[in-house]
C-alpha cells in the first residue's frame, strides 16, 4: 500500500492508495468518533460499490446510514445538498456520525460541504472512485456546490480525516472519465513537477491502458504534490504562488464549463481546453517557446482531451471569468506558466492579450 501524510499539524490526515481498500474497514475504525457512518454516494457509483463497503463496516460493527444521490455535475447544488441533510436528520445522525463519500470529485464536494455544515461540521472522510478524485478533488479539503453563474461558487474548506483510494474502482470507470482524470495529473507536471510531466509523455500509453501500477505511481505522485502545496497554503491566501497556482486552466475551465452548462463538458476535459488557454498565454507573453506550447498539446491529446473550447465568444468567457474566486478586488488572477514546471499568478495580464489566447484556443 502506498501511504502519504497530509500534514496540517492536529489536522493532518492519511492518504491511502492501494487496491482492495473497499473492503479493508480495519483502515477505517481508527478515524471514527462512533460506530456510526453516513454514506453518501450516487445512483451509479452505489450498485457497484456500496455493498463491499457497507458489508465491510458492518462486519466490524459499524452502522451504516447509506444516502444515494442522482448523478451528474448538474446535481451538484442545493437540492441535492439538502437530501444530504434530510437522510442525516431523518435517521437522528448525531455529531459523533462520519460522513463518508463513496464516489466522484461530485459527491465529494458535496458530502464534504454537508459535513463541515450539519450541525456545525461532524468527521468526515473522502473514498474517491474516480481517477480525477483519487489525483485531487479527495485531497486538500475544498467543498462545496455550484451556482447558476459560477462554479463551486458557495461552499467550505473541511479537511476528511482520512482519504482511502481504491485503485481496483478504476477498472469500472468510462474511457471518457478516466482522460478526464489525466487532464488534472498532467497539471501537477506542468505547474511544478517537470521529471513527472516527462513521465506521463513516457507512460500515457500505459496509463490509457490501465495499467495498474503505473495508475497507482501517478496518483501518488499527485497526491504528494498536492499535499506538499496545500500544507504550504491550505486556505489559499498566499499573496503570489500558494495553492492557487493548482488551478492551471481553472478560470477559463470554470467558464466553459458554467457557459455551456453543468455536465456537458466533464471538469477535466474544460481544464484541458482551459490549460491550452494558459499555455498559450504564456507563450504570448514571451515565456513559454512554440515548442513547449506543442509539447502541451500533444501530451493533453494523447490523454485524449480537448485541446480546443467551445466558442463561447471571448467577451463572455472575460465575463464568465470575472465571477472567479481568485478575482481580488476586481482584478483578474491568472495562473500562467513562466516555463514547463513553474506555474506563477499573474494579476495584470493585458486584456487583449488574453482575448487573442482565447479565441486561438477556439478555433480548429
Ligand atoms: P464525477 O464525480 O461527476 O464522476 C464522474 C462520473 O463517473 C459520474 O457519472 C460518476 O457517477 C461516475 N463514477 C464515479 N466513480 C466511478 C467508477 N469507479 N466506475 C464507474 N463510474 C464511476 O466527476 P469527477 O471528475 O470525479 O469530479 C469532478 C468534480 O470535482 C467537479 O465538480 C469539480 O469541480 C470537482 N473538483 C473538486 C476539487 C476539490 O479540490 N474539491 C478539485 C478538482 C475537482
Ligand atoms: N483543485 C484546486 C485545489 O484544491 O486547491
Amino acid at each position: 500500500m502506498r501511504r502519504l501524510n497530509l500534514a496540517l499539524a492536529e489536522r493532518s490526515y492519511p492518504i491511502l492508495i492501494d487496491g482492495g481498500l473497499l473492503s479493508r474497514a480495519d483502515l477505517i475504525l481508527p478515524f471514527l468518533n462512533s460506530a456510526r457512518v453516513a454514506l453518501v454516494s450516487n445512483t451509479t457509483v452505489a450498485p457497484l460499490y456500496l455493498d463491499v463497503l457497507a458489508a465491510a463496516l458492518e462486519k466490524v460493527g459499524v452502522g451504516v446510514t447509506p444516502i444515494i444521490l442522482p448523478d451528474g455535475e448538474a446535481h451538484k447544488n442545493w437540492e441535492s445538498l439538502n437530501l444530504i441533510y434530510d437522510g442525516l436528520l431523518a435517521t437522528r445522525c448525531d455529531r459523533s456520525t462520519t460522513v463518508v463519500a463513496l464516489g466522484g470529485g461530485v459527491i465529494g464536494d458535496l458530502a464534504g460541504f454537508a459535513a463541515a455544515t450539519y450541525q456545525r461540521g461532524v468527521p468526515f472522510i473522502q473514498i474517491p472512485t474516480t481517477l480525477l478524485s483519487q489525483v485531487d478533488s479527495s485531497v486538500g479539503g475544498k467543498t462545496g456546490i455550484n451556482h447558476p453563474r459560477g462554479k463551486n461558487m458557495v461552499g467550505a474548506f473541511w479537511q476528511p480525516k482520512l482519504v482511502l483510494a481504491d485503485t481496483d474502482t478504476l477498472k469500472t470507470l468510462p474511457d471518457r472519465e478516466l482522460s478526464a482524470g489525466l487532464a488534472e495529473v498532467i497539471k501537477y507536471g506542468l505547474i511544478r513537477d517537470l521529471p513527472f510531466l516527462a513521465w506521463l509523455e513516457a507512460n500515457m500509453d500505459g496509463l490509457l491502458a490501465r495499467d495498474t501500477e503505473l495508475l497507482a505511481h501517478a496518483i501518488e505522485r499527485s497526491c504528494a504534490n498536492k499535499a506538499e502545496v496545500v500544507a504550504a497554503d491550505e486556505y489559499e491566501t498566499a499573496r503570489d504562488g500558494g495553492r492557487a497556482l493548482l488551478n492551471l486552466g481553472h478560470t477559463f475551465g470554470h467558464a466553459i464549463e458554467t457557459g455551456v452548462g453543468y455536465g456537458e463538458w466533464l471538469h477535466g476535459e474544460a481544464v484541458a481546453a482551459g490549460t491550452m488557454m494558459a499555455v498559450e498565454l504564456s507563450h504570448r507573453l514571451g515565456w513559454l517557446s512554440a515548442a513547449d506550447v506543442g509539447r502541451v498539446r500533444t501530451l493533453l491529446q494523447r490523454a485524449g482531451l480537448p485541446v480546443i473550447g467551445p466558442d463561447l465568444g471571448a467577451a463572455r468567457y472575460l465575463d464568465l471569468m470575472s465571477h472567479d474566486k481568485k478575482v481580488v478586488a476586481g482584478s483578474l488572477r491568472l495562473v500562467l506558466l513562466k516555463a514547463l514546471g513553474e506555474a506563477v499568478t499573474c494579476a495584470d495580464t493585458p486584456r487583449d492579450e488574453i482575448v487573442a489566447a482565447i479565441e486561438s484556443c477556439c478555433r480548429e
